[in-house]
């Protein structure tokens, strides 16, 4: 890879929230764009789909956000045959006009921060922290992919000619990628995959989750308007049949996918019945991520990591904790301190910025979310539950396990689960961790040199953080991605991602 890939870069800027004028700017800004919106699949541009449909937001499930006119499923199917259509010119297109376009994008994303920070509040429950750090994260995707495109793709990489011949290596675009992905990113995922597809040289059929097709159909109309070809670029909202549709059309090159684990196995089913070329996957799914706390670790510092890590964006991050794994010895301690903080937490209205815990996404979530605390009352021990301001809200819950075994699937809300551990155990506690088969995210808070380097070789997780709390990747600096149940491997925001959307040719010339 080009050295320059790998060189520091300038992130976009944030909003010190300590600053009142400039809070208080930010603030201002979103408020004059709360407007609803009304939102339709686009096929070449123009706007279709079924009879619309309300989306109403979860911080009040009275609140109308906007409407969405949904893909039938042969609309789906049209989509991708207009993206083969477009297909040839597209990824003839000169890198550098693609680069531009992205570098366009975000631009405008800047521009229109307060729209966008608007919907991510009121269409996907955000706070105002977590809104502005999303709208952040999708501009630096866009940035980050154009200038790595540009380093890989503008020209063809010149190779040795031992022989007497030339030999050159160029990256090309697949064809059609379908981008699905999920709710709790529905606007940096959202664009993050369709950016680097598009800079690869493909064209794009983007399925964005049923929960938050508005944010996702602004963003589509941004890039459009960026100057990214409306054939280049089609969106098809819908729930997962939706979704099945475009992942079993013959013409798709390749599908980019961000969701649950259990989804990212079927689509990989589809793929591998179907004749014709071998589909590549690139999924980024979800994890059971642990922390691993021992005796020599400073216990407020941990409990500070632990509630951000577990709590905060109400749990629903991929990245989240949800297993925290305490030594014997400092655990009693460790549990005071984390409840104590836990109680301090505001949970309300998104929109005010002394709250720090919003709603969980819909309905259907908080009852699962609720569903698993009733179980786990009968299972485990309930430790802590704090007091929900609302149908749509779930407190923190700290819960108690007897093993670690006993948590084994990925609970996507604010609830914790501990388990106590003896030093001289830790092998096993490092083989039960691994023995879930996820690889996404973990913790280590440790003064040992040793006990960190240990768990990092032993466990083959996509992103470790070391004492500190263990979510909030950043493009460019913290390469985003699991392995295993987690995921197919490529990271997010990193220097080998764009090369995982396209194919690679040689030409060697006898001169
Ligand atoms: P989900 O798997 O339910 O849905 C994801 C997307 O898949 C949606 O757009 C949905 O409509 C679509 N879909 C559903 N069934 C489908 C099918 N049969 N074929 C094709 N598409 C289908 O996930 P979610 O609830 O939207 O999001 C939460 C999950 O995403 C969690 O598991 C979380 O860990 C994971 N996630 C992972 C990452 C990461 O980078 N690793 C980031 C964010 C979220
Ligand atoms: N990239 C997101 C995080 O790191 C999921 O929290």
């Amino acid at each position: 890879l080009p050295r320059d890939l790998y060189q520091p870069r300038r992130n976009s800027r944030g909003v010190e929230f300590g600053d009142r004028a400039a809070l208080a700017k930010l603030q201002a800004e979103v408020a004059t764009a709360r407007q609803p919106i009304t939102a339709a699949a686009l096929i070449d541009g123009v706007g279709l789909g079924a009879a619309p449909r309300a989306v109403f937001s979860p911080i009040d499930r009275s609140s109308f956000v906007g409407s969405v006119r949904e893909a039938s499923a042969e609309q789906a199917q049209a989509a991708v045959a207009a993206a083969a259509r477009a297909f040839a010119s597209w990824s003839n297109t000169p890198a550098e006009r693609r680069a531009a376009c992205l570098e366009h994008a975000a631009e405008l994303l800047e521009q229109r921060r307060g729209q966008f920070i608007a919907l991510l509040q009121l269409e996907g429950g955000k706070m105002l922290d977590d809104a502005l750090a999303e709208l952040r994260e999708a501009v630096d995707f866009c940035r980050y992919y154009a200038q790595h495109g540009r380093a890989l793709m503008a020209e063809p990489a010149l190779l040795p000619g031992p022989t007497g011949e030339s030999n050159r290596l160029q990256l090309r675009g697949r064809g059609v990628f379908i981008a699905i992905s999920p709710w709790n990113f529905p606007l940096a995922i959202f664009l993050g995959q369709i950016t680097a597809a598009l800079m690869a040289g493909n064209t794009v059929v983007a399925k964005p989750a049923e929960q938050t097709p508005l944010i996702a159909f602004a963003a589509v109309r941004l890039l459009h308007e960026a100057g990214v070809p409306p054939s280049a670029l089609q969106f098809t909202p819908g729930n997962g049949v939706i979704g099945a549709a475009l992942v079993a059309h013959p013409a798709v090159a390749g599908v980019a996918f961000t969701g649950s684990t259990t989804v990212a196995r079927t689509i990989n089913r589809v793929l591998a019945a179907k004749d014709g070329p071998i589909v590549p996957l690139i999924a980024e799914t979800g994890g059971i991520n642990a922390m691993l706390v021992d005796a020599t670790a400073l216990p407020e510092q941990v409990a500070d990591d632990v509630v951000s890590s577990a709590f905060r964006s109400a749990g629903q991050r991929c990245s989240a904790l949800r297993l925290l794994l305490l030594q014997h010895e400092v655990a009693d301690r460790m549990i005071e301190i984390i409840i104590g903080a836990a109680r301090e937490l505001r949970i309300g209205d998104p929109r005010d910025v002394a709250v720090q815990i919003g709603p969980v996404i819909d309905d259907d979530a908080a009852r699962q979310l609720r569903a698993h605390v009733t179980r786990m009352q009968h299972e485990a021990r309930l430790l802590y539950a704090g007091d929900p301001p609302g149908p749509n809200y779930v407190a923190p819950h700290l819960i108690e396990l007897d093993r670690i075994g006993q948590l084994t699937c990925e609970v996507f809300g604010p609830i914790l689960h501990v388990v106590r551990y003896d030093a001289r155990d830790i092998d096993k506690v490092l083989r039960a961790i691994a023995a879930s088969g996820y690889g996404l995210t973990l913790g280590l808070q440790s003064r040992v040199d040793a006990t960190v380097e240990d768990a990092i070789a032993r466990l083959p997780v996509g992103n470790v953080y070391v004492n500190r709390n263990m979510i909030g990747a950043v493009v460019g600096a913290q390469p985003f991605g699991g392995s295993g149940l987690s995921g197919t491997g490529p990271k997010a925001g990193g220097p080998h991602y764009l090369p995982r959307f396209a194919t690679e040719q040689t030409i060697s010339i006898n001169t």
